[in-house]
């Protein structure tokens, strides 16, 4: 997994460049929507070029990791120039620093597509936050329509290759997987592609959706 790891980061690497300017899965608004229910001590996991930075509540301490330089970078530029207090870490999501029950609330937006192994990657997200904390994803998944969910294991490798992202993960399975428990899972607009997983790290129960 280390070496998969390596190759995915250097493919983030290559693609900050272009990130910003390739990105069309979410709008600012699904973003702000999905955020205002963060609150606390904030992790955001994958922080990517920071997209997300400016649109939390002004009550919440932010704390972002990612594994690629180059997406922390833009990051770190954007914060600055918006002139945010945040902290940004170049930190991998399977193998967190953080001590156990860190954080409010953890958040990720279109992470898991890439984390190689997004089960262990979502395990560390349980631990991490605190029991009585909240879990806010906002991912896309594995179409469960079958024509379309085929379409996309089909070119699955393409964009794993050209971009580093899974299009055909399971996410809603995989934070089962990682024993976290579902509050609540909603479609994003009309493709059903896009879900607001909201959840939290205590009382497992597990939901079968996609
Ligand atoms: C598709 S981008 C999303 C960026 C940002 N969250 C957004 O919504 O624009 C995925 C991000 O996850 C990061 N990432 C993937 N696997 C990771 C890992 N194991 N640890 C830390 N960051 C990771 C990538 O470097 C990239 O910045």
């Amino acid at each position: 997994m280390d070496n998969i790891t390596e190759v995915i980061k250097r493919r983030y690497n290559r693609t900050a460049m272009f990130y910003d300017w390739m990105d069309f899965m979410i709008s600012d608004s699904v973003r702000k929507d999905a955020l205002s229910m963060a609150k606390g001590k904030v992790l955001e996991v994958g922080v990517g070029t920071g997209k997300n930075l400016s649109l939390y509540p002004s009550r919440c301490k932010i704390t972002g990791i990612d594994f690629s330089k180059e997406m922390l970078k833009r990051a770190r530029d954007k914060a600055k120039k918006l002139n945010l207090s945040v902290e940004l870490l170049e930190m991998d999501a399977q193998k967190m620093d953080f001590d156990d029950n860190t954080f409010d609330t953890v958040v990720s937006t279109c992470v898991f597509c890439s984390v190689p192994d997004p089960v262990k990657g979502l395990e560390e997200v349980k631990r991490v936050c605190k029991p009585n904390g909240q879990i806010i994803l906002l991912e896309h998944v594995r179409s469960a329509n079958p024509a379309i969910g085929k379409v996309m294991d089909f070119l699955n490798p393409i964009t794993l290759k050209m971009v580093g992202s899974n299009i055909n993960r399971e996410t809603v399975g995989n934070v089962n997987k990682a024993g976290i428990s579902l509050k609540e899972v909603a479609d994003v607009g009309k493709t059903k592609i896009l879900k607001l997983i909201i959840a939290e790290p205590e009382g497992f129960k597990e939901q079968k959706c996609h």
